[in-house]
């Protein structure tokens, strides 16, 4: 934990900047952190590569079943782990999670179907898109372990917005995108439990129902809903947009391999 203290006292954060600006030729090879590179990169390889395989490994997983592969209080740590750390705006802390598993899972999917057969009967869902599309893609959300429910809490957000006047239009999207922060990991947390999940937006259809059975305070807005369960099928083809066209980066430096043992 010394070396990079040391490597910090002898060359304070930006003075290299200023250095190489001045003696190009002589520092050309000084980097930040060339002392050690090599157990630098190894150190940083052995948390990255996790991630990226579990950043890959999340996907839209629709066909779901009740073979939970962790006990319950797994979800829940992770649940919690979502509040306690993603990060918000000015630190607001606006997000709300409901986290509905088991037979509470499946009420909501009858919830749900309540809420669609409503709409066949007077004629908004034709009769033939309900059978044979509608219905069982909810009897396949049902069908799953759990839903985790996003919401915001618009009374952390209101005072900010007074407060902070010229960024008062920015917290309400800044809450989404916090919000979104949370779906992602736990999206991906799940995966890494084993758990198969896909995203899904009923609100603002189902928030009434759902704001009554689970006593949810009125004013909090329904945001988004993961369902997950065992995966049961594999994801879909995913296509991708050319990297270049979504990437750029400028002042990438060549890799310094002269200090490098392999
Ligand atoms: C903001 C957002 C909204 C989405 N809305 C839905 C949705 O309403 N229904 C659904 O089945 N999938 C939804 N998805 C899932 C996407 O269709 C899916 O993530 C995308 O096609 C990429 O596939 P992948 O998840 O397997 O990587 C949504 C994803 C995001 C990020």
């Amino acid at each position: 934990m010394a070396l990079p203290r040391i490597t910090s006292r002898l060359f304070p954060k930006g003075s290299l900047r200023g250095i190489r600006n001045a003696f190009p030729s002589v520092t050309a090879t000084i980097q930040p952190f060339s002392l050690f590179p090599a157990r630098k990169q190894a150190g940083a390889t052995r948390k990255t590569e996790p991630l990226v395989g579990l950043v890959k490994a999340r996907r839209t997983i629709y066909q779901l079943g009740k073979k939970s592969p962790v006990p319950d209080s797994k979800i829940e740590e992770l649940v919690n782990s979502a509040i306690l750390n993603v990060p918000s705006a000015f630190n607001t802390q606006s997000t709300r999670l409901l986290a509905l598993l088991h037979s509470v899972h499946e009420h909501l999917w009858d919830v749900v179907i309540h809420v669609f057969q409503n709409l066949v009967k007077p004629g908004a869902i034709p009769e033939q898109v309900w059978q044979t599309q509608t219905l069982p893609k909810l009897q396949g959300f049902k069908a799953g372990v759990g839903t985790i429910l996003f919401y915001e809490d618009p009374a952390h957000i209101k005072p900010f917005s007074e407060k902070f006047a010229p960024y008062k239009d920015q917290f309400q999207p800044w809450a989404d995108h916090s919000n979104a922060m949370h779906q992602y990991f736990l999206w991906t947390g799940l995966e890494s439990l084993g758990f198969g999940a896909n995203l899904q937006y009923y609100n603002p259809l189902i928030d009434a129902p759902v704001v009554k059975l689970w006593d949810i305070p009125g004013e909090w807005r329904l945001v988004a809903q993961l369902v997950f369960g065992s995966p049961e099928g594999p994801p879909g083809e995913k296509s991708q947009k050319p990297i270049e066209e979504r990437v750029k980066i400028y002042g990438k430096q060549e890799e310094d391999t002269s200090t490098s043992t392999g």
